[in-house]
């Protein structure tokens, strides 16, 4: 209901993104995160990210920063219906967590715990909230060409998840 993982694990992307120099990087704001692009000729190299791309086309993918002693707040994407995410930091702790609201005091949560090398599709439009510490979190995310429910997107990409 909340995440699926991927089967294909990263082959270059990792690798690339967990070795690049941010302090050099020109972030821009987006939807309260620091972001930065990354080129479409991943969607050749990486081979998770083709399949998805042949199964459902990707439009944008990128870098999303949080800063250290950050909780960016429960929340439903205004735009995205679903995405494909992999966290690149793992030198710190940070949680994702969706929850459900149980009443005006309790909300229950599932943690989406990431693995590395391990993409991850997410339901966008569940209460999720993101809690970070003492460094900043770097977190590979994307945009696809058309939105699609959650629901529907895992049946399209069910031959490449786990
Ligand atoms: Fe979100």
């Amino acid at each position: 209901m909340y995440y699926s993982s991927i089967s294909i694990k990263s082959n270059k992307l990792f690798d690339y993104l967990t070795d690049l120099p941010y302090d050099t990087y020109n972030w821009t704001e987006h939807f309260g995160f620091d972001s930065v692009q990354l080129g479409l000729e991943w969607l050749e190299d990486e081979y998770a990210l083709k399949a998805i791309h042949n199964i459902h086309p990707i439009k944008q993918m990128g870098v999303l920063k949080i800063p250290p002693f950050v909780n960016y707040n429960w929340h439903v994407d205004e735009f995205r219906q679903s995405c494909i995410n992999m966290l690149i930091s793992y030198d710190h702790i940070s949680y994702c967590l969706f929850g459900k609201e149980l009443n005006d005091y309790v909300t229950a949560i599932t943690e989406l715990k990431y693995k590395p090398y391990t993409y991850y599709l997410l339901n966008n439009q569940q209460l999720h909230t993101v809690i970070n510490f003492d460094k900043p979190r770097y977190m590979f995310s994307l945009y696809f060409e058309e939105e699609l429910e959650y629901k529907k997107l895992k049946q399209k990409l069910h031959p490449i998840l786990t």
